[in-house]
């Protein structure tokens, strides 16, 4: 009998190691035949630790599993769920960058080949530089940590440079309140990161890549190096990789905490051992990037994404999606909501569906009032936007942004224009402090709304010319996106800074 019991650090911050450790035990007492394997999650984050049990006839789901569940799970007296694929989550999804994930064990190669693991790479590996840049810009894929931008244009920026090495950097400083995507994937399927990344290099011409991973995520710092020393046993990684003459290998680097550091020019700073200040653009790093070299600087979900594209080919992935967000969006779904965890699917569900259908509303029953979506720079999109579709145009023209794709919900306790200070008082903790607008700006954003709290009714305009200030004069997305939440907290919800002005009143 195999046993899955995720690995993962959300499972195990509910007590999945003690799970774990219980059936181990248990099946020792009793003499059963017991595989554990601590594979990654499956999504389904409200039912940790979800254990699967495997007896021959497929996954059987059980979760939330507790210790004292243990003895039942093993008589097979404990109620299950079903089957793991049955299950509505499982199902109503298209599962591509996230589809070995808490299937594999992370750690398994043979297990990731028989999943179709590698066929990416071993395609790519007999393709020029020039071709894989194509096959990438075929299929659509944009970059998935925020911005959007086409990931074969960047790619074919950095292959025509010319210089004598090239880096490729996956950004891994995943900073955003409510998102949990890159570590997911590099805790439960972290191979698919490291086929990516040498898919990329073999595309632009680099030897040498860097993962910059935060130090606030040990246990995928442990997966993603354990990863990278298996691939290099086994040639994955290397001189002669695969077999294709070509050479390419990679390092985890650990950030110190900074949620600037995922801003990209302050993240090379950072991975060059300097201060992880903001750089002025240009230079795009995709010319002068890690050590003034043409860099490649991409969010895990893009390079993980890679593989499936070049396993399955570009027009499969272009196939899925909406106008020109083709392929999948890695939904992380948080905050107030009953059904919080990883959905994978097209591009084109309305934010609606994905809040109300997929995440059953919120854990408390109130009434949905906001959904914060792109992280703390994201916009607040109140239910009347419900029908907007996850589109990155679509959500632009709805004046928010997808960004790296988590979504944070509130019910109607919500009081908005504490909302709007967390914003301005998170961007004055956070700025680097290079530029003025953001330094100064967000320190008198909080005064400012602490005014319009004590009912200064004059301040709301001055706190939409000094978001308009911090939006044209920042020099990156933290102070020129830090208006988004408050602005969209000021306009949609009104109401919340109006009854602060009666109150004083
Ligand atoms: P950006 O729009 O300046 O650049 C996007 C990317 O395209 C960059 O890598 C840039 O170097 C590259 N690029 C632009 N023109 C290019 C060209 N001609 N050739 C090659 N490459 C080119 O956006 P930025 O400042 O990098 O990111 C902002 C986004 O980051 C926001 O949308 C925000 O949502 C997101 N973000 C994500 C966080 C996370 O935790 N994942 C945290 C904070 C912000
Ligand atoms: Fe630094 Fe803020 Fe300016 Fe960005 S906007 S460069 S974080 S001071």
């Amino acid at each position: 009998m195999k046993v899955y019991v995720p690995g993962d650090s959300a499972a195990k911050s509910v007590g999945a190691d003690d799970v774990a450790a219980a059936i181990a035990s248990e099946a020792a007492l009793r003499g059963l035949d017991v595989e554990i394997i601590r594979n990654g999650t499956r999504g389904m984050i409200w039912l940790e630790p979800l254990v699967e049990v495997d007896r021959g006839a497929g996954r059987e789901a059980f979760g939330p599993v507790t210790v004292a569940d243990v003895p039942g799970l093993l008589d097979g007296t404990l109620d299950g769920l079903g089957l793991t694929d049955d299950l509505e989550w499982m199902k109503r999804q298209t599962r591509l960058t996230f589809a070995r994930c808490g299937v594999i064990d992370p750690l398994s190669l043979a297990d990731y080949e028989a999943h179709g693991g590698l066929a990416g790479l071993r395609r790519a590996a007999a393709m020029t530089g020039a071709e894989i840049v194509e096959e990438v810009t075929a299929s659509g894929l944009r970059g998935r940590g925020g911005a959007g931008f086409p990931t074969g244009i960047k790619w074919k920026t950095v292959l025509e440079a010319d210089a004598p090495q090239k880096y490729i950097v996956c950004n891994a400083d995943e900073g955003d309140s409510g998102t949990f995507a890159d570590r997911m994937i590099m805790e439960g399927d972290p191979f698919t990161l490291i086929e990516g990344m040498a898919i990329a290099a073999l595309g632009v011409g680099a030897r040498k890549g860097y993962v910059y991973l935060r130090s606030e995520y040990p246990d995928a710092i442990a997966v993603m190096t354990k990863a990278v020393d298996l691939a290099r046993k086994a040639g994955v990684l290397g001189a002669d990789l695969l077999g294709s003459g070509r050479t390419f290998d990679m390092e985890i680097r650990v950030g110190a905490g900074a949620y600037v550091c995922g801003e990209e020019t302050s993240l090379l700073n950072s991975l060059e051992g300097k201060r992880g200040v903001v750089r002025a653009k240009p230079p795009l790093p995709a010319l002068e990037g890690f050590l003034g070299r043409p860099t490649v600087v991409n969010n895990v979900i893009s390079l993980a994404t890679v593989p499936v594209i070049f396993e399955k080919g570009a027009q499969a992935y272009a196939d899925f999606g909406l106008g020109r967000s083709r392929g999948t969006a890695t939904l992380q779904i948080a905050g107030n909501v009953k059904r919080g965890g990883l959905f994978e699917t097209a591009f084109g569900i309305s934010l609606g569906d994905v809040v109300n259908d997929i995440g059953g509303g919120t854990a408390t029953g109130r009434p949905v009032k906001a959904v914060q979506v792109g992280g703390p720079l994201g916009a607040y999109m109140p239910v009347s936007k419900f029908d907007t579709p996850m589109g990155y145009e679509e959500f632009d023209q709805n004046g928010g942004l997808i960004g790296h794709a988590g979504l944070v919900v509130f019910d109607d306790q919500a009081d908005m224009l504490q909302m709007a200070r967390f914003a301005m008082e998170f961007c004055a903790i956070e700025s680097c402090g290079k530029c003025t607008p953001c330094r100064i700006g967000a320190v008198r954003g909080v005064e400012t709304i602490d005014r319009i709290a004590a009912g200064d009714a004059g301040a709301q305009e001055l706190l939409t010319d000094l978001c308009e200030t911090m939006k044209d004069g920042s020099l990156c997305a933290l102070g020129g996106f830090t208006p988004f939440p408050v602005m969209s907290a000021l306009t949609q919800f009104p109401d919340d800074f109006a009854t602060k002005q009666e109150a004083a009143e």
